[in-house]
């Protein structure tokens, strides 16, 4: 009896020993992706000014992402708060924000394409990647309006890391955008908005974090673990796609209901709502000519 009790305390012992071990080695390997600094030549590029662009970069702040993370008045939202994934919120973009002093149109670029703060580090969360893949005319549109923004005064919520994300970010799950960026060889599109496929291939980079690049959809890696799978946006018959009209899909983006009256996950980021006519039946236009795939085929 007292050999076995002594066997059952080292066995426990042990396994408390692996767990802290384990949670040493994911607490150190996930600080060093986030505190690790991206040296990156950032390429300037012209920077429009007039109201024309401020309007176009205000529509592209507005359906691109960048309100649903830094608030409707880009002083700070809230991205995620809770104990697995950590407290996350989008910054305070407006001279309101004392660490917004002096920033630069290069410190723009570099946090939207490359990824990367001025203090250098990978930016967690935002899909640099996606913009990354902005042509000039975009970015520079972009950081036109963000200049115009008002100041408000609001202080930053400091960012602090969940148990779930520090695990994502140590085994590979979820990579940082400027840790999959190539940072030296970015080759900026050129494009013009109309309603074709080739727009709407364009666009449809901001949909691949989640759908996948295939778009076939299925687990969202780069999401905590309860989030819903994302769905099959190619016509095939293990999605609902195959089935959609046009106006199904702008109804789907702009309202967030699918056809049968269901409404979608917010998961599903309410910021693409904000796209014009051109931009959805670009979308649409591209989406089918997916080739066909089953859905989580990526
Ligand atoms: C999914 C959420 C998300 C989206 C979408 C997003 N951001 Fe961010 N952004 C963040 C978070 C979170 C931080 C702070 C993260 C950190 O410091 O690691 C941040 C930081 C920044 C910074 C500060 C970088 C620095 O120098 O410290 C800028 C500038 C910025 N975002 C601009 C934008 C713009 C412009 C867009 C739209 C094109 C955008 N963001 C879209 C979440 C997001
Ligand atoms: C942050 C992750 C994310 C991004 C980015 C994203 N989606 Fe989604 N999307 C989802 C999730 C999750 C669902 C499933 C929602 C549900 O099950 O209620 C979804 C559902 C949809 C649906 C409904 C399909 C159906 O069969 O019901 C459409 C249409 C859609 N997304 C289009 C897009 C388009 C177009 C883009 C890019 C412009 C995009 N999504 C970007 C996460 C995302």
């Amino acid at each position: 009896m007292k050999k076995l009790l002594k066997w059952l305390a080292c066995t426990v012992l042990g396994l408390v020993g692996l767990i802290v071990i384990g949670a040493v080695i994911v607490y150190v390997s996930s600080n060093a992706k986030l505190t690790r600094t991206h040296p990156v030549a950032v390429q300037p590029i012209a920077i429009p000014t007039g109201p024309e662009a401020v309007k176009r970069g205000e529509h592209l702040a507005l359906s691109r992402g960048c309100v649903d993370c830094h608030g409707k008045d880009f002083a700070g939202a809230k991205v995620m708060d809770d104990g697995a994934m950590g407290r996350i919120y989008g910054r305070n973009l407006t001279p309101g924000s004392a660490a917004m002093a002096g920033y630069t149109d290069l410190d723009w670029v570099r946090a939207i394409r490359h990824g990367v703060a001025r203090d250098g580090h990978g930016v967690f969360i935002m899909p640099s990647e996606e913009y990354s893949k902005l042509s000039d005319a975009d970015v520079g549109a972009l950081v036109a309006f963000m200049k115009t923004l008002p100041a408000v005064e609001r202080a930053d919520v400091p960012l602090s890391f969940g148990p779930v994300s520090r695990v994502l970010l140590a085994t590979g799950k979820m990579k940082l955008s400027a840790d999959v960026i190539d940072h030296a060889h970015l080759v900026p599109p050129v494009v013009t908005p109309a309603v074709t496929a080739e727009y709407g291939k364009y666009l449809a980079v901001a949909c691949s974090g989640c759908h996948g690049p295939n778009l076939s959809g299925g687990k969202i890696a780069i999401g905590p673990p309860d989030w819903p799978p994302a769905r099959n946006l190619t016509p095939h018959a293990t999605g609902d796609l195959a089935k959609w009209t046009e106006a199904d899909f702008f109804r789907a983006i702009r309202a967030s209901q699918r056809p049968d009256g269901t409404a979608l996950s917010p998961v599903m980021p309410r910021g693409f709502a904000a796209m014009n006519d051109t931009e959805l039946g670009a979308l649409w236009a591209y989406l089918r000519t997916l080739p066909p795939v089953a859905t989580g085929t990526r």
